[in-house]
C-alpha cells in the first residue's frame, strides 16, 4: 500500500443521544464527508473503556473518534466528564507506549450539529492520512509496538488505576469522605505516577516471560534506568510475580512467574 493511496480506517464510538444523532443528521442533510468512519453506537461516551479503545487499535484501526454530548448535556448527568478523564488516561498511556495519541480524538457533537460531525470526520481523516497507516495495521503489525500496546492495555485494566480514574471527577468536584475537594493536578499526578509504575512492571514481566534476565539486561531492553528497574523487580518479587531463576556468576537473573499482574 503506498502512502499516496492510503485511506485511513476510523472507528467512531458515538453516544446515542447526541453524537450518533448528529451523525444521522449529517447523513439525512447530505453533508459531504469522507466514508472512512465506521460508527459504533453506545448509550453514553462515559461507558467506553480504555481497554476497548486500545483493542480497537490492536485490531487495525488507524484512528478512533469518541463522540459525546456537550459538557452539561449528558443524558446520564456526568458521563461525558468520565469520558474526558478516560480519554486523558488513554492519551497518557498511548504516549508512554510510544503510540501517537493524536490517533485518538474526543469530540462533543450535539444532535443538531450534523455539519460539525461532517467537519470533524473530514479533519480527522486528513490528519490520519498525513500521519500514515497505524504501525499495528495489516497482517504483520510491528511486534514491538504491539507488545507496548498490550502492556498499556494491562495498565488500564489495573484495579487501582481504574478506581482512581473513576473517582477523579467526584474527588475534584464534591470532595472525599471528609469533604475535602482535591486539586485536579494532584490527582492527575498520582494517576500518572501509578500508571508509569504499572507500565514498567508490565514491561518487565513481558520481557522475562520466556527468558531469565538480569536487572541490567531488563533496563537496556525497556530503556529504563537500572536503579528504577531494581525497585520494580523487588516489588514484583514481593508480589510473587517474578522469581530468581538463576545466578550467572554473581549476577542474579529473574523470570516472570506467569499469569501477569
Ligand atoms: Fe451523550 Fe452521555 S449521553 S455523553
Amino acid at each position: 500500500m503506498t502512502k499516496d493511496k492510503f485511506e485511513p480506517r476510523i472507528i467512531g464510538y458515538l453516544c446515542n443521544w447526541c453524537s450518533y444523532a448528529g451523525a444521522d443528521l449529517a447523513g439525512v442533510s447530505r453533508f459531504q464527508y469522507p466514508t472512512n468512519i465506521r460508527v459504533i453506537r453506545m448509550m453514553c461516551s462515559g461507558r467506553l473503556d480504555p481497554v476497548v479503545i486500545l483493542e480497537t487499535f490492536i485490531r487495525g484501526a488507524d484512528g478512533v473518534m469518541v463522540g459525546g454530548c456537550h459538557i452539561g448535556d449528558c443524558h446520564y448527568m456526568d458521563g461525558n466528564h468520565h469520558a474526558q478523564r478516560k480519554i486523558w488516561l488513554t492519551h497518557a498511556i498511548m504516549k508512554r507506549a510510544g503510540f501517537d495519541p493524536a490517533r485518538l480524538r474526543l469530540e462533543w457533537i450535539s444532535a443538531s450539529e450534523g455539519d460539525r460531525f461532517a467537519e470533524v470526520v473530514s479533519d480527522l481523516t486528513d490528519q490520519l492520512t498525513k500521519m500514515g497507516p497505524s504501525p499495528l495495521k495489516g497482517e504483520k503489525p510491528d511486534p514491538e509496538v504491539l507488545e507496548r500496546i498490550r502492556a498499556a492495555q494491562r495498565v488500564v485494566e489495573d484495579f487501582r488505576i481504574r478506581a482512581l480514574i473513576s473517582k477523579e471527577y467526584k474527588l475534584t468536584t464534591e470532595g472525599n469522605v471528609y469533604g475535602e475537594v482535591l486539586e485536579e493536578d494532584y490527582i492527575k499526578d498520582t494517576i500518572l505516577e501509578a500508571m508509569d509504575a504499572e507500565y514498567t512492571r508490565n514491561q518487565i514481566l513481558m520481557e522475562t516471560t520466556d527468558k531469565a534476565m538480569s536487572v541490567k539486561e531488563i533496563a537496556s531492553a525497556i530503556d529504563v534506568p537500572s536503579p528504577a528497574v531494581l525497585n520494580h523487580v523487588v516489588r514484583l518479587r514481593q508480589k510473587n510475580l517474578l522469581t530468581l531463576a538463576s545466578i550467572d556468576e554473581t549476577t542474579p537473573k529473574y523470570k516472570a512467574m506467569g499469569g501477569g499482574m
